[in-house]
């Protein structure tokens, strides 16, 4: 029988995931973080990382978010191809978004490449609004779309 996204554990991202991690990085990304990207956000303070994986620890998805104050980010999020479309991204921002409601956080943001079809459908489907571009954004000269989702008093998505 076929795990769903319902029967996933989420917990927090270890050291432990990271050979994971970067393996699911590395098919995900056209210029993915290195491994001591990883390391250092693993390690570094005011941050939000988290991992979904089977009951046998296989894993499903990630999500990287670092937060200040009112404000939090998602530096990563990525799905392992044969878990796509199963709602494990929502899954994952739905984690954010509570941690957001337990921490006083007012919005929610995060870049996006502008080809990034999938993703850019993704937020919009859990209320983020596409704010402005920043031209060539990322190291192959793409741009990004900065993308935020306000959160009204008491943490709900506005
Ligand atoms: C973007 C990504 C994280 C989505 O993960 P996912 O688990 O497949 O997403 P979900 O199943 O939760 O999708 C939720 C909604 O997002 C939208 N969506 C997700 N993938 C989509 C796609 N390929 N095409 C169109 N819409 C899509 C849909 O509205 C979908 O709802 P639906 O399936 O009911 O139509 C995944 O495709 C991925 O890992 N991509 C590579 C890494 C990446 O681009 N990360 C984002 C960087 S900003």
């Amino acid at each position: 029988m076929q795990t769903t996204a319902e029967q996933l554990i989420v917990r927090g991202a270890t050291r432990a995931d990271l050979d994971a991690v970067v393996a699911l990085e590395t098919l995900s990304f056209p210029v993915p973080w290195r491994r001591e990207f990883f390391v250092t956000e693993i390690d570094a303070i005011g941050r939000f990382n988290i991992v979904a994986t089977t009951a046998t620890g296989e894993l499903v998805g990630y999500v990287f978010a670092m937060f200040f104050l009112d404000e939090m980010h998602v530096n990563k999020i990525a799905v392992e191809p044969s878990w796509r479309r199963k709602g494990i991204a929502i899954l994952l921002m739905e984690e954010c978004f509570a941690f957001a409601r337990r921490n006083g956080v007012a919005s929610v943001s995060l870049e996006v490449r502008e080809s990034n079809a999938p993703a850019r459908a993704l937020y919009r489907s859990i209320a983020f609004v596409e704010s402005y571009t920043r031209p060539r954004y990322y190291p192959d000269g793409e741009s990004a779309i900065v993308m935020t989702c306000e959160l009204a008093p008491g943490g709900e998505v506005a």
